[in-house]
């Protein structure tokens, strides 16, 4: 295998690119949501005391008490808001690439461990190889990635901010207690602070509507802002943005008086930063050294809206092309939640379906090149030729004797097969190995369904082969997870 992250083959074709703008027809239009007149107001704020006459506050202040505390009013309340934490003031200089001390584990929230936080990448043949990697890593382990709003979305968004993408500034707190984010270098440039740090691909939270409410100079999209702020507007907040997953930079689109009237040093405090996303490594640098792999499902679906969702990080990590020169992925390594037992004839039951697989590639490595034996894998993918994640691999290890390897092809037939089938069915051999031989027992993958349904199906086995009550098989299974022999890492 000599790609460092290989790009699930199903996804390849259809997901990997990055959609045009989005065209921005007001929201009221494309939701049909009422545009009504607000409620009277109630003078006064209730938590502030303060008169002001901010509507989605009032209403806070009007409904009874169980309700209100159900929709806590963020802080500061819309007309008590304060000026912006940061001051930003132009710079000629030219714009830093990144923070001056980007090397110092305290610019980001996980520190890095044992490691360089940037890594070159180039792609051969469709996928992405490493070189320069100064990382250590164990099976198990996970890798963080920082990743970037598109070149799209950041002309998209300047152009509605009427920002210039080459404008240089630096920030200074106004105040004693603030700080100026670790992660933006100084001076820094439009561009870098919306192409790497505002998460304007992110869904927003209601707290992005008051601010913005306090700052629209546009009757009718501030009537609609201060809806969407109030208590009684949660719901319609809910159809406009949670559930068909629109952006911030959506938003913006639906409320373009607005946006064009917001001051640059409100961003900060607008938008949250991008947050780095969480992969299982999937390679051991027993067997790979100085490589980092890992297998990336390309995320893309679709709601009600025009455009589908695309997944920010593995449609940026997908979209990246290091045969057009060297590509830079900020990541850090910390401990996952896996670990694998160091003696060598303690055998390993993994479930692995899609891109669950990912850590247990790493522990197989790991353990075949120190002799481990006793290694068994449920896989499970689609089907055979479209999604079978390093099918040569597994086939070369059984052959050599080093692998036990149940599949589960979900999609080959009319019914559903999932690992979860191949589990009850292996029955025999999975009771005897945990029971006799003291195994491990490992799922990965998927958070929804499937963790749920392997247990189920892991209790039902100890009750058809050891015989055990439901009960006795529930606390069977506490005990292997107290004794850490039954482990789960899982994600949504
Ligand atoms: C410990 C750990 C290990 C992980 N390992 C891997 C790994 O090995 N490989 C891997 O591919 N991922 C892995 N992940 C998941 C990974 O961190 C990201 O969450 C994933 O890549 C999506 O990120 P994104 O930025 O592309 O999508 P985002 O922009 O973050 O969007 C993803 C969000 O979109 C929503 N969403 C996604 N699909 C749908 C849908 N069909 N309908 C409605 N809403 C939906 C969900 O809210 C989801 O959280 C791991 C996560 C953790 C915590
Ligand atoms: N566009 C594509 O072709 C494509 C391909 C792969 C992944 N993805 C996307 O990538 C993300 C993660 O993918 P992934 O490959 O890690 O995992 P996944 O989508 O969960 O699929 C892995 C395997 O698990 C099966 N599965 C579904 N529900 C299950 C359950 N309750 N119990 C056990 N197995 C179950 C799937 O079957 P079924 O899907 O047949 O139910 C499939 O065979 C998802 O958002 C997915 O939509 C897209």
């Amino acid at each position: 295998m000599s790609s460092s992250i290989l790009w699930p083959r199903s996804c390849t074709a259809d997901c990997c690119s990055l959609g045009a703008a989005h065209s921005c027809p007001p929201a009221w239009v494309m939701t049909s949501m009422s545009w009504g007149p607000m409620p009277p107001s109630i003078l006064g704020c209730e938590s502030c005391g303060c008169r002001c006459r901010s509507a989605s506050h009032h209403r806070l202040a009007s409904v009874p008490s169980r309700q209100a505390s159900l929709y806590p009013p963020s802080s500061p309340c819309i007309s008590c808001r304060g000026p912006p934490r940061l001051r930003s003031s132009r710079h000629p200089q030219q714009a830093l690439k990144s923070p001056p001390h980007s090397s110092d584990p305290s610019w980001h929230p996980w520190s890095p461990i044992r490691g360089s936080p940037v890594l070159h990448t180039s792609r051969t043949s469709g996928c992405s190889s490493s070189t320069s990697l100064a990382l250590g890593f164990a099976a198990g382990d996970v890798v963080l990635i920082q990743p970037e709003n598109s070149a799209s979305h950041v002309q998209q968004f300047c152009q509605l901010l009427g920002l210039d993408p080459d404008q240089n500034f630096v920030l200074q707190p106004r105040e004693p207690d603030a700080t100026c984010p670790a992660r933006l270098p100084q001076p820094c440039s439009v561009r870098h602070l919306v192409g790497r740090y505002l998460d304007v691909a992110g869904v927003p939270r209601r707290s992005l509507f008051e601010l913005l409410a306090s700052l629209s100079p546009d009757e009718l999209e501030r009537e609609k802002l201060l809806e969407f702020s109030s208590a009684g507007g949660q719901e319609a907040l809910h159809a406009y943005c949670t559930r068909p997953r629109r952006t911030v930079l959506e938003v913006l689109c639906d409320f373009p008086h607005t946006a064009a009237a917001v001051p640059p040093d409100y961003l900060l405090d607008l938008i949250p930063p991008i947050r780095p996303r969480a992969f299982s490594i999937a390679s051991s640098l027993v067997t790979l050294p100085g490589r980092l792999q890992i297998l990336v499902a390309v995320v893309q679906y679709w709601t009600r809206l025009k455009e589908p969702r695309r997944g920010l990080c593995s449609c940026w990590l997908a979209s990246l092309d290091p045969g057009q020169g060297p590509v830079q992925v900020p990541l850090w390594v910390q401990p996952g939640s896996l670990t694998f037992p160091e003696t060598a004839d303690t055998p390993v039951v993994m479930v692995g379906p899609g891109t669950g697989v990912a850590p247990f590639r790493a522990a197989i490595q790991e353990r075949v090149a120190r002799g481990q034996t006793g290694n068994v894998l449920f896989f499970g993918c689609r089907q055979r030729d479209q999604d079978f994640y390093w099918e040569a691999e597994w086939q070369e290890l059984k052959r050599r004797g080093c692998l036990t390897l149940v599949t589960a092809f979900s999609r080959e037939q009319q019914q559903k097969v999932y690992v979860q089938h191949r589990l009850r069915e292996h029955g025999p051999l999975v009771w005897e190995l945990i029971n006799q031989q003291g195994a491990y027992f490992y799922l990965a993958g998927n958070a929804k369904s499937m963790p749920a349904e392997v247990t189920e199906a892991l209790t039902s086995v100890f009750q058809e082969q050891g015989g055990l009550s439901g009960p006795d098989a529930a606390s069977y299974l506490t005990g292997l997870q107290r004794a850490l022999r039954f482990q789960a890492e899982t994600w949504a």
